[in-house]
Order: C-alpha cells, then sequence, then structure tokens
C-alpha cells in the first residue's frame, strides 16, 4: 500500500543521504504494504532518480539482496521496482513494530549504488488463533462466585490493531468473560457467575471467539470444556427419613428385616455411602446387625415380642469424605401367639367357710399371657360343676365368687380345675387344678334318729337298768358336730323327772333312777335335749314317753261282798226265782292292768253246787234251775277270783244266799246278822264315805288349783287323772293312762246299768280287735299312742264327765 506522504519524507531522506555519501548516490524508501501480488508496482524508481527509463535500462539496472529472497525486481522497459516474491510481513519481521527489506540498487556506467529500502505495512491478513483446537479445564464444583480461570490467548501475528483486539464467550448460565482480560491484552478470563453443580450438569461447552482490530475483522474461535470436578457437597440421601417395618416375632437369626438405601450425588469415594448404627439401645445390639456396604438390616438374636414390641434404630449412612445422614427404622414385632396363658391364683381363701352368703369372693385369679392383642384375650372357666363361678375383673382377673352357699356337710372339699385359652389361632392354653376346702361352721343342730321315742318298762324295775337310748346325729365337724345329751327339767308327779331317770351325756343311754310303780305312774313323758359343742351351740329336743308296763303285783280285790265272809252282806234269793235269773254279783277289781287285771271268777265250793253258778268273766251269780222248795234256804258259795297275769294271783270270798220271800222269813237272821259286825259295817261305810268326800273335796280343789295354773305344769299333773269317757271300756281293759280304782268301780257300775250280755259281747269282742298279741301282752299300736296324746288335750273336757260319773256313784 502506498502512502504519497510517507513517500515525500522518504525522498527528502533519501536527498539528504545522497548528499551525505560520495558513494551512495543516495538512498530510496519505498512503504509498500505487505502481501502484494507478484509483478505489482512497488515504486518507480527510475522516475525518483531522475532518469529516463532508456537511460535506466542501458545502465545495467541490477537489485541485489544479498543472499536473502530476492523480493523484488526491477522492469528495465519501465524503470519500476516490481514484486517478485510474496512479501509477509509476519514472515519477515514477525511482530517488530517495524519491518522493512534492503537491498542494493546498482547502476553501471557509472557505478552507482543506491540503498532501496522497502519499509512493509502490515495489512490484516492474519486471523486470530488459538494454539489449540480446544481448551480443557476443570473447575471444582465448590467454586464460589467470582472466580477466574483463565483460558488461553489467541494470537494473530498481524500488528497493532490487526491483532487480537477482543475476545467474546458463547452464551452460557455460569460464566462471563472477564471485561478487563482483553482490555490489558493478558488472558482472557472467565468468571464465575452462577456456581456451578456438577451433580447437574459436569461438562459446560463454551466457545470463546477472539476478534482482531482490523477492517475486516478477522476471528477465530476455540471450544472451551470445562470439566465440573466433584466436590464432596453431598451428603448421603436415604429414600425415606423414617422406614417402619413389620417383622415377626420368632424369625430365624439371618432373616433380613430390611434393606435402607442411601444415595449420594457425589462422585467416587464422596460419593461411596456405608451404613452403620448410629445409635443402638443395649437389647437391640444384639439383635440386630447392619451390612455396612448393602444396608442390609438382619436378625442377630431372638425376636421376642414379649419382651420389646417395637425397635427404633438409628442407622448413619456416610460417604468417603465423612459427610453422613441418618434415618430411622421402626420395627413392629408382630405378636405371634407363642405363649400359652398362665393361670395364676393370687389368692385363695382356703379353707372357706361354709356359710358365706352366695356371691361372696374367695378368690382371686389371675391369667397371665404375654401375647398381645387377641393372642392375649384371656377366656378362664372353671371345669366341673362346682357352686363357683369366675366373674371377670380388672384386665385378665377373675373373681372366684360362690354361687350358692357351700355346705360343708354335703361337700366338704373341691378339687377345682381352672382352663384359660387365649384368643390366637390356633388357642393354646392351660390349665390348674386347685384344691379348696371348706371349713365348718357349726350350722346343724344334732337330729334325732327319731320323732318320738317310746320306752315301756316293767314296773317294779332294778334301779339302774337302762330304759331306752336315744341317738342324735350332728352332722358338723369335730366339736361341732359332737352331741351332748341331757334331760331337760320338768316334773313327774311333783318330782323332778332326774330323780325317775337319767341320761348318759355321751351315750345317749336313759337309765331308770328308781323302780316305778306302774299302779302310782302309768307313763309320763319327758324331753331329752341334744346339743352340740359349738359355739353358739345348738341342740333339739326329742319327747320320750316312757310307759311303764304292768306286771302282775297286786292280788284281786273284791269289793262286793266284803272278802271277810261277813254275814251282813246276805243276798235275798226270791223263791220262785226261775232258771238263768241273777242273784248277786261278786265285785272285784286288779289294781293292776290289761291280762294282770283281767278276772276270772270261779266258784270253788258250793253247799249246793248244782244250784248256782258264776258268770266267768262278769261275776254274775245266777240260778242254774228253778228253786224248789226242797232247795235249802241257805246258801253258801265261795267264789275265787283271779287274775290272768303270770302268775296269777287270786283272792276268794264267801258269798251267803238266803232262799226267801221275806226277811221276817228267816229265823236265823238275826243269828246271822251280829250287832258287831253291822257297826262294823257301819263304821266302815262312814270311814268309806268320808274319805270318798275327803278325797272328792281334794279333787275339786285340785281341779281348782289346775284350772289356776294350767298353763305352768299342763300336763304331768294330770297325767294319771285322765279320763277314758267311753262307758263301753271293759273294766279291766289294760288303760295305761287313765282307769284308777275308783273308775273301775264307776264303770263296772256302769255294766250294771246298761247290761251285762251285751257288755261281755263288747269286752270279749274289743280284746280280740288285735290289742292282745299271742304272748298276752299288751302292745298299743301307734294310733292309740296318738289318741294319748288328743286325750291330754281333751283332758279339761272329760274331766267333767268323769267327775259326774263319780258324784253318782258316790249318790247311789
Ligand atoms: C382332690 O384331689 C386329691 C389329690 O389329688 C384327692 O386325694 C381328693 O380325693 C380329691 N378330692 C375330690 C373331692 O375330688
Ligand atoms: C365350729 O363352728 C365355728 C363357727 O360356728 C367355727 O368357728 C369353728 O371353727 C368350727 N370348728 C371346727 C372344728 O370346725
Ligand atoms: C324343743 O324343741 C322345740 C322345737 O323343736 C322348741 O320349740 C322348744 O322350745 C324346745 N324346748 C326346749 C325346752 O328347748
Amino acid at each position: 500500500m502506498e502512502r504519497p506522504t510517507h513517500r515525500i519524507k522518504m525522498k527528502c531522506f533519501v536527498f539528504m543521504a545522497v548528499l551525505s555519501f560520495h558513494l551512495c548516490l543516495g538512498d530510496l524508501r519505498y512503504s509498500i504494504s505487505e502481501e502484494r501480488r507478484r509483478g505489482s508496482t512497488l515504486g518507480k524508481i527510475a522516475q525518483d532518480l531522475g532518469m529516463d527509463t532508456k537511460t535506466l535500462s542501458s545502465r545495467k539496472p541490477r537489485v541485489d539482496f544479498e543472499g536473502t529472497k530476492r523480493y523484488c525486481d526491477i522492469n528495465h522497459q519501465t524503470g519500476e521496482l516490481v514484486v517478485n516474491e510474496r512479501i509477509d510481513r509476519e514472515a519477515l519481521c514477525g511482530q517488530k513494530q517495524s519491518c522493512a527489506i534492503h537491498f542494493d540498487f546498482f547502476l553501471e556506467n557509472p557505478l552507482e549504488l543506491h540503498r532501496v529500502t522497502l519499509e512493509i505495512q502490515d495489512i490484516n491478513d492474519n486471523a486470530p488463533k488459538f494454539k489449540n483446537e480446544a481448551i480443557d479445564i476443570e473447575i471444582r464444583e465448590s467454586a464460589i462466585k467470582g472466580a477466574r480461570f483463565s483460558l488461553d490467548e489467541a494470537y494473530d501475528p498481524d500488528l497493532g490493531t490487526n491483532s487480537v483486539h477482543s475476545y467474546t464467550l458463547s452464551n452460557n448460565e455460569h460464566f462471563i468473560l472477564s471485561p478487563k482480560g482483553a482490555d490489558r491484552g493478558r488472558l482472557p478470563e472467565i468468571v464465575l457467575e452462577n456456581e456451578l453443580d456438577r451433580e447437574k450438569q459436569d461438562r459446560l461447552s463454551l466457545i470463546l471467539t477472539a476478534y482482531d482490530g482490523g477492517s475486516p475483522q478477522r476471528t477465530g474461535s476455540v471450544v472451551v470444556n470445562i470439566r465440573v470436578l466433584d466436590a464432596n457437597d453431598n451428603v448421603p440421601v436415604f429414600t425415606q427419613p423414617v422406614y417402619e417395618v413389620s417383622l415377626h416375632e420368632n424369625v430365624p437369626v439371618e432373616t433380613v428385616v430390611f434393606r435402607v438405601s442411601a444415595s449420594d450425588a457425589d462422585e467416587g469415594p464422596n460419593g461411596e455411602v456405608t451404613y452403620e448404627f448410629s445409635y443402638l439401645s443395649i437389647d437391640s445390639e444384639n439383635l440386630f446387625t447392619i451390612d455396612q456396604k448393602t444396608g442390609e438390616i438382619k436378625v442377630k438374636g431372638d425376636i421376642d415380642f414379649e419382651e420389646s414390641s417395637s425397635f427404633e434404630l438409628r442407622i448413619r449412612a456416610k460417604d468417603g469424605a465423612g459427610q453422613a445422614t441418618s434415618c430411622t427404622v421402626l420395627i413392629n414385632v408382630v405378636d405371634v401367639n407363642d405363649n400359652a396363658p398362665v393361670i395364676i391364683i393370687k389368692s385363695l381363701n382356703t379353707p372357706v367357710r361354709e356359710n358365706l352368703p352366695s356371691g361372696s369372693e374367695i378368690g382371686i385369679i389371675y391369667v397371665q399371657d404375654k401375647d398381645s392383642t387377641s393372642n392375649g384375650d384371656i377366656k378362664c372357666s372353671i371345669e366341673q360343676q362346682v357352686p363357683l363361678k369366675l366373674v371377670p375383673s380388672v384386665k385378665n382377673h377373675f373373681a372366684l365368687v360362690t354361687t350358692t352357699e357351700l355346705d360343708r356337710e354335703r361337700q366338704a372339699e373341691y378339687n377345682i380345675s381352672l382352663t384359660a385359652t387365649d384368643g390366637g389361632a390356633p388357642p393354646l392354653f392351660s390349665s390348674k387344678t386347685f384344691h379348696l376346702s371348706v371349713a365348718d361352721v357349726n350350722d346343724n343342730a344334732p337330729i334325732f334318729e327319731k320323732q318320738l321315742y317310746s320306752a315301756h318298762v316293767a314296773e317294779n324295775n332294778k334301779p339302774g337298768s337302762s330304759v331306752l337310748s336315744v341317738t342324735a346325729k350332728d352332722t358338723d365337724w369335730r366339736q361341732n358336730g359332737t352331741v351332748v345329751y341331757s334331760l331337760l327339767s320338768s316334773d313327774v308327779n311333783d318330782a323332778p323327772v332326774s330323780s325317775f331317770l337319767s341320761i348318759n351325756g355321751d351315750t345317749g343311754v336313759i337309765h331308770s333312777v328308781r323302780s316305778f310303780d306302774y299302779e302310782q305312774l302309768k307313763s309320763f313323758k319327758l324331753l331329752v335335749l341334744a346339743r352340740d359343742n359349738g359355739s353358739p351351740p345348738l341342740s333339739s329336743n326329742v319327747t320320750v314317753s316312757v310307759f311303764i308296763t304292768d306286771e302282775n303285783d297286786n292280788a284281786p280285790q273284791i269289793l262286793y261282798p266284803s272278802p271277810d265272809g261277813n254275814s251282813f252282806m246276805t243276798e235275798m234269793v226270791p223263791k220262785a226265782a226261775l232258771a238263768g235269773s241273777l242273784v248277786s254279783k261278786v265285785i272285784a277289781v286288779d289294781a293292776d292292768s290289761g291280762q294282770n287285771a283281767w278276772l276270772t271268777y270261779h266258784i270253788i265250793k258250793a253247799s249246793d253246787p248244782g244250784l248256782l253258778t258264776i258268770g266267768v268273766h262278769s261275776g254274775e251269780i245266777r240260778t242254774q234251775r228253778d228253786l224248789s222248795e226242797s232247795d235249802s234256804m241257805k246258801q253258801n258259795l265261795i267264789v275265787s277270783v283271779r287274775d290272768n297275769g303270770q302268775p296269777s294271783l287270786s283272792a276268794t270270798c264267801a258269798m251267803y244266799l238266803l232262799v226267801s220271800d221275806n226277811l221276817a222269813e228267816v229265823p236265823e237272821l238275826k243269828d246271822m246278822s251280829h250287832d258287831e259286825s253291822s257297826t262294823k259295817l257301819t263304821f266302815y261305810l262312814i270311814i268309806a264315805l268320808v274319805s270318798v268326800s275327803t278325797f272328792f273335796l281334794t279333787f275339786i280343789i285340785i281341779i281348782l288349783a289346775v284350772r289356776f295354773c294350767r298353763r305352768r305344769k299342763p300336763r304331768l299333773l294330770f297325767d294319771g287323772a285322765v279320763a277314758i269317757p267311753s262307758a263301753y271300756l271293759p273294766p279291766n281293759y289294760a288303760e295305761v293312762e287313765g282307769a284308777g280304782t275308783l273308775r273301775s268301780t264307776y264303770n263296772y257300775d256302769a255294766y250294771l246299768t246298761t247290761g251285762s250280755r251285751t257288755s261281755d259281747f263288747k269286752f270279749v269282742r274289743s280284746y280280740n280287735e288285735g290289742t292282745l298279741t299271742a304272748d298276752l301282752t299288751l302292745k298299743k299300736p301307734q294310733s292309740a299312742v296318738d289318741d294319748l296324746e288328743g286325750l291330754d288335750a281333751d283332758m279339761s273336757d272329760s274331766l267333767q264327765p268323769d267327775l259326774t260319773g263319780i258324784r253318782n256313784h258316790f249318790m247311789r
């Protein structure tokens, strides 16, 4: 490129040089731009030397480069300097600010030397260029904002503004180009604007473009490959912060419970995760292990729900650089029905008192089942039929409650089996037997074996002989069931009962204390008390009826005729008496009763044996045939009255009969009657009357007394006086209660008035009706005894007619 201004200066310089040096005719200086085409004109040298082209060509112009390349030559025709070789400023001078090529220009004829300087001007012929095709840099992701990274510079061999002038960086998120870099001509720098994250983007490719200042502008680009280096900026991360897993109890060792997993986004060792327990209770320590590498949690020991139903494991995941996080693994142990219920008797009242009210609590049963939920739902029951039940109470406690009153006398002990079942599937059960004994309470009174005891004691018994034995049973235990007998005090015939009988307190055997006399006391009742030894004692009593049985200890007593055979007792027999007519009657009584008082009459001696007979039972003397004149006026009979006892006792009497119609006809009558005996008889009669009256009065008084104090001693006082109202009773009926001597008399009297035959018949019949047994001892059926009770009650009523009868008797 030619720059005229420059050239003018150059010409001046050349002139001055020509003037300064002889040989050197002057220097020529041309300023040219580089890279001119070959053959293009660099300068008009002929013109500059002031010669025409002919002259120049005749002077043999020549350029001499002294060993360097011939960059230019001289055109002989035009006298111009033309490009011969490519002139590249960059190649010739590099980055030197001025670049010139010097050569000599010779002319001959005369020899002239001109030093020619070609000043080579730069043109923008080079684009900026980077050394490598790509720039690889590594930046740690932890680099902070503002960090600078220098890149390779671009190189442009051109000079000045043609050289690298500025850079640009392709658009990206993270880096900007440092604005200062290009200004100062230093290396281009990129500045971190947004922090890097390897885990998001581990490589960036940027394009750095360099611009020169030439015109036209040239550019050069390079790829900047940025590799983001990992920093341990990531902690391992578990997939979940808390894991919840279930684990059945009793699983075998080495069972994998769970596998935790944590990932670390970092690379290499920074991303290598290892697992460990961060905190572990002592219990868990023996139960679980964790695999460092895989994070597998395994069972190491026995998992027992009943010991621990859940575990909390804290697990730490750590990367190679020690960054760690933790998570929690909650292990819920699932209960397996592996525990049978256990029955525990917490308390038991044994022995238990028998008469506790129904519903009393006598024990507490606890059923323990270590399993939970339905596996621990307990049912508990009693196996047998016992008067007990289980009442569920608080949490698996059962109250043992009576369902009825217990009765030791029915069952004194129980073996109770309890069965407890849990609610598992299949259910487990267990059972337990315990012994419950029932303690005695004195709740049973002694009970006599019979409701009524009766004893028959023959009179004239030996004192001390045993009469009867009573037995009472008491089902209670030991002293509560030990029976002691005693007599309840009462009076018998105004004497305490103890003077009649005594009882052996232990055996219940009743002994007589004295000898009884049937004629005085036919029967009596007493109460025997049986008492146990409990506290308080219970007792019961029983009535013992003692019947004294008659013995034939009384001979018949003849009331009429007077037994001493007094002639006063002579009977008149009418002469016209026909056969069978009643002449007289022997009246006899026997203090005994029954067979012993059953009298039979026999004539043992008669003055005229064929004339008179006596009724065997009635004692009626009747004529056997019609009387005749021939019969003696005086008839004497000796009558024997005999009872039916064993041995029988008898009495005899004499009966004097006078067969006459008129007493006056009997001359011997006066002989027969003795004043003495008559007065005697009168005397006896008076005595009899007085005594009977006295007796009657006494009787009245007694009745009044009884009325007065009837409540006190109702029974025993009147035992002997109870009347038999029936007139039909035979005179010697074995009536134990009533029929004393007086009443027999009265009864007999009644017979006289009601007719003998019928009464005899009745008498016999009543004996035949089963009251007599084969051995002729009298036994009364129970009904008879019952009658006696009834009679007791009727006593006051029956007493009245009886008295009337007695009164009648004596009036007559
Ligand atoms: C209870 O068991 C004991 C011993 O096992 C036995 O001797 C007793 O007879 C049993 N009692 C009852 C009422 O079953
Ligand atoms: C007898 O019964 C009483 C309660 O009435 C009781 O306290 C006592 O223990 C019983 N005796 C025996 C030996 O069982
Ligand atoms: C005898 O027993 C009866 C009932 O069994 C009773 O009412 C009576 O009071 C008892 N008598 C005596 C004296 O204990």
